[in-house]
């Protein structure tokens, strides 16, 4: 006979869980109550308690009042909270073994008879709650204040977004950012060092600088942007990858096109942090604040409506009518109710901005049976990472209580590489989904490209069209939609839905009525100054737009007036006039910037930021140097070339010289209103005036 599940059987590890979960979330018990709660005797308790206190798992402190019963404040410290998260996981698993063995026992059957996933398990399906990483508010009020004396880290966007998933749950099995072991494992095999399935490495990317001030072992605070604590982590791991590597396992190619290759190299810092996290507070968002919820909300969401297969459609686009179609027929075939959970964290620079995609989302919602479609917003930062991208949001979609998850063509895909080719074949996603699926414990819900059958008034995948030599295939990509919607063009209704297009257009109007940068970049003395002023005369004789000039000189004058010419104060001067020509291209209005900007990648980060707001059209002034020497028109080559300026671009410090500029004027011969007027020919060509 099995023995009988009592408290009194607990392991030490178990009684270590018990205290550190009471002392989260009942902090003000007296001793009696605690040692009650766990099922043991005071001594015990005390002698636990002393254990967990040299662990550096609780503070003791003394405890004014009468109550001698309640002489002492046990407080849970960041690792006393980061072990209970830890803990939790083996003691789950030690209950789902012995309540396995009970069953066995009442049943007459042993478990390997029945298999546990044809049961009807409480404890490990989809709609029960999974951890978290939060403890308690008490406990957090607590460590919130201690963490104001530890080092801080100001999290970046992306980095704001992994946090909130790791801490909600879903990045589920992820107990913190991964240690060096399990991002090599993640990065070679797919693989925690555990072994367990997670193909996308959860890094903390931090400067040299701050590297350097902190050591292993240390708890550091986690911040948002305005400096509200959002965790803390343990460091137990502090490394510098190699970036290429990491970049050919996961993303395929050490390709600078593809956009979690370009962040890895040009914005992640050199160091990685690894260790485990305590969830103090959720990052506070402001917008679509009903239609966010953590996995353990949908979950619920779910057990109430009793909706016990859910399939999730992953989405970064607005939502056309091809969309639709694959959302039914996924729930069709899946015999399943149907959750749409587009992205709103970070997704590929250029994509709709997430505000409009919501207000899209929701036109279109009732177009969906209500009893058997939800939609929630996740706030994940995509990589773009094709193949391995679809098993990382698999993964998050059943941590979000989702059975099945829909894989289509060209799944996470991030465009074309630098010569010119995709990234990942079209079906490469669901080939790697469906061979770890199993293991993974979500089915795919695979299909090919839909396209729309003009004789039959509908859509259909494309590969299943047995007459397609006798029917009319319509369809619309991505970049042709782009094309329309800039152009003011027809959208057909058998393309997308009014709402959606309306919606679309109030926030994209056509090209001429955006906002745009145009970004001189050449030597000093190039002409860059003159011809950027010859085309804001232009500009503003034509109307209808504000036009602002960034001047080198000028924003060097009011802007940068503390910084110099190394390429940190370069970088940072250049990223100073791309900040400000972003906020005037967002509304509405014409940037012409006119730095030297020696530096490609500060460059293209620069055209990222404006990108996503209007065009940034890149005019290379293209004198040579020797010419720009000859003019000399400020004596400053004299200077430099008697070494009286230090680095001085050109001579004694680097350009990069553009590669794909949207243009290139040559000076040499051309008079300035020319060259202003080849840049307005450029402008109207691309639909801008
Ligand atoms: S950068 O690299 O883009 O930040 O440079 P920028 O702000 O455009 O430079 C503006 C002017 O500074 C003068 N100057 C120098 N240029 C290059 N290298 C060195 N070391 C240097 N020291 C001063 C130069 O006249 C630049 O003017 P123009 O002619 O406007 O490019």
């Amino acid at each position: 006979m099995a023995t009988p599940v009592t408290k009194s059987n607990l392991t030490e590890e178990d009684q270590i869980f018990l205290l550190l979960r009471q002392l989260d979330t009942v902090p003000g018990a007296s001793q009696r109550a605690t040692a009650a709660a766990i099922g043991i005797s005071l001594g015990r308790l005390n002698a636990l308690l002393r254990d967990v206190a040299d662990a550096g798992l609780i503070t003791i402190s003394e405890r004014a009042g009468p109550d001698k019963r309640q002489r002492f404040a046990y407080t849970l410290t960041s690792r006393g909270g980061a072990e209970m998260r830890h803990l939790t996981d083996s003691f789950l698993a030690r209950k789902l073994a012995e309540f396995e063995a009970l069953h066995a026992e009442l049943t007459g059957t042993t478990s390997g008879l029945v298999p546990f996933k044809n049961r009807n398990s409480i404890m490990e399906n989809n709609l029960a709650p999974i951890p978290e990483l939060y403890v308690s508010y008490e406990s957090a009020q607590k460590l919130k204040v201690e963490a104001g004396d530890l080092t801080s880290h100001d999290l970046t966007p992306r980095q704001i977004c992994d946090l909130e998933l790791l801490m909600n749950g879903g990045f589920n099995p992820l107990k913190g950012f991964l240690s060096e072991e399990d991002y090599n494992g993640v990065v070679e095999n797919m693989r925690l060092a555990d072994g367990t399935l997670w193909p996308m490495p959860i890094t903390l990317d931090v400067s040299e600088d701050f590297a350097a001030s902190i050591e292993a072992g240390q708890d550091i605070a986690l911040r948002d942007q305005e400096g509200v604590i959002l965790a803390t982590m343990t460091v137990t791991d502090k490394w510098e990858p190699n970036k290429a590597r990491e970049a050919e396992k996961v993303f395929g190619a050490d390709d600078d096109a593809h956009p979690a290759v370009n962040y890895l190299h040009n914005q992640a810092g050199k160091i990685y942090l690894g260790g485990p996290v305590v969830g103090i507070q959720q990052p506070v968002h402001y917008d679509f604040r009903g239609r966010r919820d953590t996995p353990n909300e949908l979950r619920a969401y779910f057990r109430k409506l009793g909706w016990r297969k859910v399939v999730a459609f992953q989405t970064r686009n607005p939502l056309h009518r091809a969309h639709q179609e694959l959302t039914f027929r996924a729930a069709r075939e899946a015999q399943a109710n149907l959750l749409i959970h587009p992205v709103v964290g970070m997704t590929k620079p250029g994509d709709v901005d997430h505000f409009t995609r919501v207000r899209c989302y929701e036109a279109v919602l009732d177009q969906y049976p209500s009893a058997t479609t939800s939609m929630s917003l996740l706030n994940l930062a995509m990589r773009m990472a094709g193949p391995r991208e679809a098993v990382w949001h698999g993964l998050i979609r059943k941590n979000h209580g989702c059975t099945h998850f829909i894989v289509g063509r060209d799944h996470a895909g991030p465009g074309k590489n630098s010569a010119g080719e995709d990234f990942y074949g079209a079906y490469d996603a669901q080939d790697l989904f469906r061979a770890h699926q199993e293991e993974m414990g979500i089915e795919m819900v695979d299909f090919k490209h839909m396209v729309y059958v003009q004789e039959r008034a509908q859509y259909e995948p494309a590969d299943e069209i047995k007459d397609a030599d006798d029917v009319t295939i319509l369809n619309i990509s991505g970049t042709e939609l782009r094309r329309r919607l800039a152009e003011g063009l027809e959208i057909p209704e058998w393309f997308s839905f009014p709402e959606v297009v309306t919606e679309l257009r109030r926030t994209k109007p056509p090209r001429s009525q955006q906002g745009f940068t145009v970004f001189f970049t050449g030597f000093s003395g190039s002409g860059k100054s003159t011809i950027a002023n010859a085309l804001m005369v232009k500009l503003m004789e034509m109307g209808g737009r504000p036009v602002t000039l960034l001047d080198g000189d000028i924003v060097r004058k009011n802007l940068s007036s503390e910084l110099g010419f190394s390429k940190e104060h370069r970088d940072l001067n250049i990223r100073r006039i791309g900040y400000v020509a972003s906020e005037i291209t967002k509304n509405g209005g014409i940037a012409i910037c006119a730095p030297i900007a020696p530096y490609a990648t500060t460059r293209r980060a620069v055209r990222e930021d404006i990108e996503s707001f209007g065009a940034f059209v890149e005019v290379h002034v293209a004198t040579s140097i020797e010419e720009c020497e000859r003019r000399d028109r400020k004596g400053l080559y004299k200077l430099a070339r008697e070494g009286k300026i230090k680095e001085f671009t050109g001579i004694s410090d680097p350009y990069d010289v553009p590669v794909d500029p949207e243009l290139a004027v040559e000076t040499e011969n051309v008079d300035v209103d020319n060259c202003a007027h080849q840049v307005l020919l450029k402008l109207e060509s691309m639909g801008l005036i």
